[in-house]
């Protein structure tokens, strides 16, 4: 496949941010067994990660504004036009020595969200969207999962943990999820578990409480490769309530039917 200027620019960024987040997670394991633990490191990392892609992204496209995780919002002279900038979703893996990490970064334009990257460098697998020409892993194109029959489904979920979220409403959703499912998974990397329902590895996910920078590239990932995506409660704009449930179009009209049975 031939990559659009956008998508190279977008690729070398992020493969630039890769480099220092895989070299920092080899040393995260060390960081394990001494006193002061990986915490500081792992910020510290996220944050290298942050500079080397608004560096990059600003180089090649000055003007646009960025919404980061660890910056926040930066407005640009260009107002069609901003970044949304995960450097590390799925910190708390990260810092665990877990694989399960990616970095995430989608181009948004006068409100739409053009085009979507999500690289995982633990497995060196490049997942990247652009509006209207499809979504692909590795320059192989992708589809989301074909399954129709809910008892074949995996499914996958964020859940909240102390101080985040509604833990009720969660404990709802899950037990009406997976009385009808065939295995549910939460692996903490939302940006990923969006690219894996793209690929067809994951038949369905839903997670509340997420952020613009943790879905807007895996959005339109399942988007462009056939799926359906709403929120949680069936709204078409995930990035509005910050809820997302995606999936083909039947497995997310029947997550949606669950959800909504959690929900009363
Ligand atoms: C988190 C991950 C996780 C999701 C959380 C996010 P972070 O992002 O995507 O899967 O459950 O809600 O905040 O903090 O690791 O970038
Ligand atoms: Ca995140």
């Amino acid at each position: 496949m031939i990559r659009s200027p956008l998508m190279t620019v977008m690729t070398d960024a992020v493969m630039k941010a890769s480099r220092s987040l895989k070299r920092d997670f080899g040393e995260v394991e060390n960081l394990q067994v001494s006193r002061k633990g990986p915490g500081d490191f792992v910020s510290a990392a996220d944050r290298k990660a942050e500079k080397i892609l608004r560096e990059a992204l600003e180089k090649a496209r000055p003007g646009y504004g960025f919404v980061m995780e660890e910056q926040g919002i930066v407005e640009g002279t260009d107002t069609s036009h901003r970044w949304h900038i995960d450097p590390l979703d799925g910190t708390t893996n990260f810092l665990h020595g877990l694989p399960q990490f990616a970095i995430s970064v989608a181009l948004e334009r006068d409100g739409q969200i053009v085009a979507g990257v999500i690289y995982d460098p633990a497995k060196d697998e490049l997942f990247i969207a652009e509006k209207g020409k499809g979504a692909y892993l590795n320059n192989r194109r992708i589809r989301v999962a074909a399954r129709t029959e809910v008892p074949d489904a995996v499914v996958a979920c964020g859940l909240p943990h102390i101080g985040k979220g509604d833990h009720g409403l969660f404990l709802r959703e899950c037990a009406s999820v997976m009385a009808h499912v065939g295995g549910m998974r939460r692996w903490g990397a939302a940006a990923l578990d969006l690219a894996y329902v793209a690929c067809g590895r994951f038949d369905a996910y839903w997670e509340r409480g997420l952020n613009s920078w943790d879905m807007a590239a895996g959005i339109l990932m399942v988007r462009e490769a056939g799926g359906f995506v709403s929120d949680a409660d069936g709204a078409p704009n995930p990035l509005a309530s910050g809820s997302i449930a995606c999936g083909n179009e039947t497995m997310h009209r029947e997550l949606l039917k669950l959800l909504k049975k959690a929900k009363g």
